[in-house]
C-alpha cells in the first residue's frame, strides 16, 4: 500500500520558492472592508504572520510578500523533509494560515485583549484560506529574477491602483470611466494624473506600498564561514569537502563550489544558535539592485550562515 504514495523531491542544489497566494481575496477584501488601494492592517498581518513562517522554519533564508501572496525561499542546500514537495508547501501554506488567522484580531480589532475571543471579527463563511506552490529556480541569477519579477509586479500595480483609486474616490470619476481614462497610459502618465491633478507625489506614499516586504535574519556579528574540509577526530578529512578537494588535486573538472558542505554536528549547533538568536527583521526595501545582497551576503550565501 506504500507504493502508492509516491513523493516528488525537488531538485537538489536548486533555490525553492513556495509562494502562498490569498483564495479569493478580492471577495474576501470587500467581505471585511480592506482600504483601497492598500490596507495597512491587511499588509502588516500578513507581514506578522510571514515573520512567523521565518521564525518557525530556520531554513527559510528569504521572504517577498506583495498583496496576498508571499514567497518563501529555502536555503539552496536545505534538507527539510528531504526536499519532499508536498511537505515543504502544505507546511509553509498550514503554518502561515493558521498565524494570519490567529493573529487577524490583533490587527482588525485593536482593541481586543483576548484573541481567543469568539468575536474576533472572522466568520465561517468567509474564513482566509492560502493556496500554495513550490518552484525551482537552478541559479542565483534566475532566483534574483524571479524575485525582481515580483517587486516590479508590485510597482506597477501599486502605481496603478493608487492612480486608480484617486480618480475614483477623489476625482468623482465612476470606476469603468477611471479604468477608461488609464487604458494605455505609462508609469510618467500615472505620476503626472497624481501629482497634477492630486497633489501626491507618488514617492511620498509609503514604502509598505511601493516596495512591498521583505523578511530576512538580520546578524550582529556573522560567524565564520563554515570549512568546507573536515576531519573526522583521527585528524583525516571526510565529507564531501575531502571529495571534492581530492577532485581538485586530481585535476578533473570538479566545482568546488557545486558540493553542498556537510557541517559537523558543533557546525551545525553553532549555525542554528545563531539563527534562533538572529533578529527576524521585515523591511521594505529595493532589492532589484546589486545593493541589497552585496551588503547581506549570508542571504544568497547557499548554506546557512556561509558567506560568500
Ligand atoms: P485567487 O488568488 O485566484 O483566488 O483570486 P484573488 O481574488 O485572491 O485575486 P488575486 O490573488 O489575483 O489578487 C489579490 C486581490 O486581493 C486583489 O485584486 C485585491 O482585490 C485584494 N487585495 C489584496 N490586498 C488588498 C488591500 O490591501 N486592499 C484591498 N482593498 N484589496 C486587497
Ligand atoms: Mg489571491
Amino acid at each position: 500500500v506504500r507504493l502508492f504514495e509516491q513523493d516528488t523531491l525537488l531538485v537538489p542544489n536548486t533555490w525553492i520558492v513556495v509562494r502562498i497566494d490569498g483564495r479569493g481575496f478580492h471577495k474576501l477584501s470587500n467581505h471585511y472592508d480592506f482600504a483601497k488601494p492598500n490596507d495597512k492592517r491587511a499588509l502588516e498581518l500578513m507581514n506578522a504572520a510571514a515573520a512567523h513562517v521565518v521564525r518557525s522554519i530556520p531554513d527559510i533564508c528569504f521572504s517577498y510578500g506583495i498583496s496576498d501572496e508571499y514567497s518563501f525561499v529555502f536555503d539552496r542546500h536545505t534538507s527539510m523533509f528531504d526536499r519532499r514537495r508536498d511537505k515543504l508547501v502544505s507546511t509553509v501554506v498550514s503554518t502561515f494560515t493558521a498565524a494570519y488567522t490567529l493573529l487577524w484580531p490583533q490587527f482588525f480589532l485593536a482593541s481586543t485583549t483576548d484573541i481567543a475571543s469568539p468575536d474576533c471579527g472572522l466568520d465561517l463563511a468567509h474564513l482566509p484560506t492560502f493556496d500554495g506552490r513550490a518552484v525551482v529556480y537552478p541559479s542565483d541569477a534566475n532566483l534574483r529574477d524571479y524575485l525582481s519579477w515580483r517587486q516590479v509586479d508590485c510597482h506597477i500595480n501599486n502605481l496603478y491602483n493608487t492612480t486608480f483609486w484617486a480618480l475614483v474616490q477623489q476625482g468623482g470619476m465612476s470606476q469603468t470611466a477611471a479604468e477608461e481614462h488609464l487604458k494605455g497610459t505609462v508609469s510618467g502618465d500615472k505620476n503626472e494624473i497624481l501629482f497634477s491633478r492630486f497633489g501626491i507625489n507618488y514617492n511620498d506614499e509609503p514604502l509598505m506600498y511601493r516596495k512591498g516586504s521583505c523578511i530576512f535574519r538580520e546578524y550582529d556579528t556573522l560567524p565564520p564561514p563554515a570549512n568546507t574540509l573536515q576531519t573526522d577526530p583521527s585528524g583525516n578529512a571526510t565529507g564531501a569537502g575531502s571529495l571534492a578537494e581530492a577532485a581538485v588535486s586530481d585535476g578533473s573538472d570538479y566545482r568546488l563550489s557545486d558540493v553542498p558542505e556537510k557541517l559537523s554536528r558543533t557546525q551545525l549547533d553553532k549555525q542554528r544558535k545563531a539563527k534562533a538568536k538572529a533578529q527576524v527583521v521585515i523591511k521594505h526595501l529595493d532589492f532589484i539592485k546589486d545593493d541589497f545582497w552585496k551588503q547581506r551576503p549570508w542571504i544568497l550565501g547557499g548554506h546557512p550562515l556561509r558567506t560568500r
